[in-house]
């Protein structure tokens, strides 16, 4: 194990006694506020999840709650059920007229759906989807901003059963080219363009070069958003407003088996390229459903704000399948948060009283740098509850957020998860759970964490080890899309097949709460967002200056971490600053905006293993000016103090 595993952090050791006790007033009102839970679900977790999948509708029930052949689980086995129905049609009776969607647009505009309105759009576009000639078992690709239309677009790939793989809108031509391959889809829903910042992004441009790397695709649909001059290749390319007119309203849910295919989500992992994290239904659904309600305590009259994107597995558990099946009011944004200026925020939450609010450490970083001036203009006293997901949260940024946004009435919410898990798995129970900040502090009832060593024991509180999962949850990772090998290779070999390992790195305090290290594999979170090396360097390595190329994460004030890259040249080449940009703009096109370096250092040499192989734990300790310990094993030792003095120029 590398010894920075082992290491820990100053600032979590001081802060680690200090607990907030959850607010008397929240604790008397909340959903959950017996802790009595946590033993009933650890008494006899199958029952336990047996009675929750009592808050899904099904259409048959299930004959058995669990078969778990390590390390294949199948949940609510036999059960038949459609998502769509759940986050809809048995919501129409009660809460027909209730705002289900709440959008805004970046210039202000805004739009409505109620849950009636959402029955209509879904069944119509679902039809609309069947008449294109999709069928159940499809796998379509959604590659769209965030308007209400790609949550309308989800829904109705569920009701008639065809798995969606939705794509990051903000990843390139490239990546998406990639997932389509992927999943051999023949569909794609777009648009035709959207705003950040106030300039139009040609999202339409986008999907079309990546489609032009793609040979499956067959039609795309293209919703008409911002009414703007787009090529349309006829006979491949419709319009979304003109194919939903003449479909039927009405549409029959499909009645899916327990374990159907509902969605693929991408993810990146140590090598190759990224993952199709398969998620089924039943399981997915009662998992996401419990957490939303228990975790973020959501009440009729909430209005609830997940700012994450739908392109993300957090958007797809909690803005849409977790909040609507609680027949919740969600909002959605479309733009950056500050736009046109910094309270961009705070002036949403106060206009439309948003009552919870989601979002990411980075974030809550950016909005104290920017200041607290930005919340003070505006009332934010309709906030109930705050809550946080992604990465660590630092104590510095919990507290600001905890004081200028929650009033110190809130409770915040640390919720640990991840793409495979399906739904949050180590959280506060706001009702029950006193906070530490900085630590996502137990697992949700019925879920067995635990910190372990390389060989599979249990580690002492106080010391770093593999954060790993012993126990089935309902909701968790099926396979990798058409890689059964990866997927039993990644994540249940490590100790065995009834084990799951989640990459992550974590320590226990003297309270049993968790604390969260970080990953021990080749990712790169940046602002929540997870980038494999792997990738990172391929495209790199795809310039034709480029012999060899290494990529790190660095420490970022506002990121957490960013893409720092390590870049050998072929003899010939000019070490210059045209280059460098050029390599920039490759990450960026291949990868995305996000994946940009935030620096670029050429060497003739990488610190290497005699067999050649980068020893990534210290090339990370030279990223970050750390100590790099034993360099005894390294084919050229002096290399290291070279790049360290490389990379401390560049600051
Ligand atoms: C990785 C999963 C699932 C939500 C979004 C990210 C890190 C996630 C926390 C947290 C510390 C966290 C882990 C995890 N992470 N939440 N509350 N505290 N770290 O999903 O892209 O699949 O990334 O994000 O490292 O393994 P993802």
């Amino acid at each position: 194990m590398g010894a920075w595993i082992m290491e820990e952090t100053i600032e979590s050791k001081l802060e680690e006694y200090e607990l907030i006790n959850p607010p008397e007033d929240f604790v008397k009102q909340a959903n959950i506020n017996d802790p009595e839970v946590y033993k009933r679900a650890e008494d006899n977790p199958e029952k336990f999840w047996e009675e929750l999948a009592e808050h899904i509708d099904w259409f048959e029930k299930w004959k058995r709650v669990l078969g778990w052949e390590p390390p294949h689980a199948k949940w609510f086995v036999g059960g038949k059920l459609n998502a769509s129905y759940n986050c809809i049609d048995r919501h129409i009776n009660k809460r027909g007229e209730k705002t289900a969607i709440l959008w805004e647009g970046e210039k202000g505009d805004i739009r409505k759906y109620t849950y009636n309105e959402l029955l209509e759009a879904t069944s119509r576009f679902a039809n609309a989807l069947k008449n294109q000639g999709v069928e159940k078992g499809d796998i379509v690709t959604i590659y769209m901003p965030m308007i209400p239309e790609a949550v309308i677009a989800m829904l109705a790939c569920a009701r008639i059963g065809a798995p969606h793989s939705v794509v990051f809108a903000g990843f390139s031509a490239d990546a998406l080219a990639d997932r389509i391959n992927n999943a051999e889809s023949k569909y794609v829903i777009t648009t035709d363009g959207y705003y950040r910042r106030g300039k139009i992004l040609e999202h339409k441009n986008k999907t079309d070069e990546g489609i032009s790397k793609a040979e499956t695709v067959e039609k795309v649909i293209v919703v008409n958003h911002l009414d703007n001059e787009i090529e349309i290749k006829p006979g491949r390319d419709v319009w979304w407003h003109e194919i939903i007119e003449s479909a039927d309203s009405t549409c029959e849910p499909e009645k899916m088996d327990s374990e159907d295919m509902l969605f693929l989500m991408y993810t990146s992992g140590t090598t190759g390229s990224p993952k199709g994290i398969v998620h089924t239904t039943g399981g997915y659904m009662v998992g996401t459903h419990v957490t939303a309600n228990w975790v973020f305590d959501l009440k009729e009259d909430d209005i609830y704000w997940c700012s994450a994107d739908v392109g993300w597995i957090t958007g797809h558990s909690y803005i849409v399948y977790g909040p609507l099946s609680n027949g919740s009011t969600i909002f959605m944004y479309e733009g950056a948060p500050d736009y046109p200026d910094k309270d961009r925020f705070w002036e949403m939450i106060e206009k439309h009283k948003i009552t919870i609010f989601y979002t990411a450490p980075t974030a809550v970083r950016a909005f104290m740098k920017w200041g607290s001036e930005w919340p003070e203009k505006h009332d934010l006293s309709s906030l109930r509850l705050l809550g946080t997901v992604g990465e660590p949260i630092n104590p510095d940024p919990w507290w600001w957020y905890y004081k200028n946004i929650g009033y110190e009435k809130c409770p915040i919410v640390d919720t640990w998860w991840q793409t495979e898990t399906g739904m949050i798995l180590i959280t506060p129970l706001p009702g029950i759970t006193p906070m530490k900040p900085g630590s996502p502090t137990n697992p949700f009832p019925g879920i067995k964490a635990s910190v372990l060593d390389d060989e599979g024991n249990k580690i002492e509180p106080g010391h770093g080890g593999y954060l790993a999962i012993e126990r089935p949850w309902p909701s968790m990772i099926r396979t990798v899309y058409g890689d059964e090998e990866r997927f039993i290779n990644t994540y249940w070999s490590k100790w065995g097949p009834d084990k799951y390992m989640t990459e992550d790195a974590a320590r226990l305090d003297n309270d049993n709460y968790f604390w969260i290290l970080g990953r021990v594999d080749d990712v790169i979170n940046v602002a929540g967002h997870r980038l494999g090396t792997m990738e990172l360097e391929s495209a790199l390595e795809s310039h034709p200056d480029v012999v060899e190329a290494a990529v790190e994460g660095i420490k970022d004030e506002i990121k957490g971490e960013a893409v720092f890259g390590y870049v050998i040249l072929s003899s010939g080449s000019k070490e210059d600053e045209k280059l460098k940009q050029e390599l920039r703009d490759k990450i960026v096109k291949d990868i995305g905006p996000i994946a940009k370096p935030k620096g670029i250092v050429f060497t003739d040499d990488l610190p290497k293993t005699r067999s050649g192989k980068i020893m990534r734990r210290i090339l990370k300790a030279i990223t970050n000016n750390k100590d790099e310990g034993d360099t005894s094993t390294l084919q050229n030792p002096e290399i290291v103090d070279e790049l360290k003095r490389k990379v401390k120029e560049l600051d």
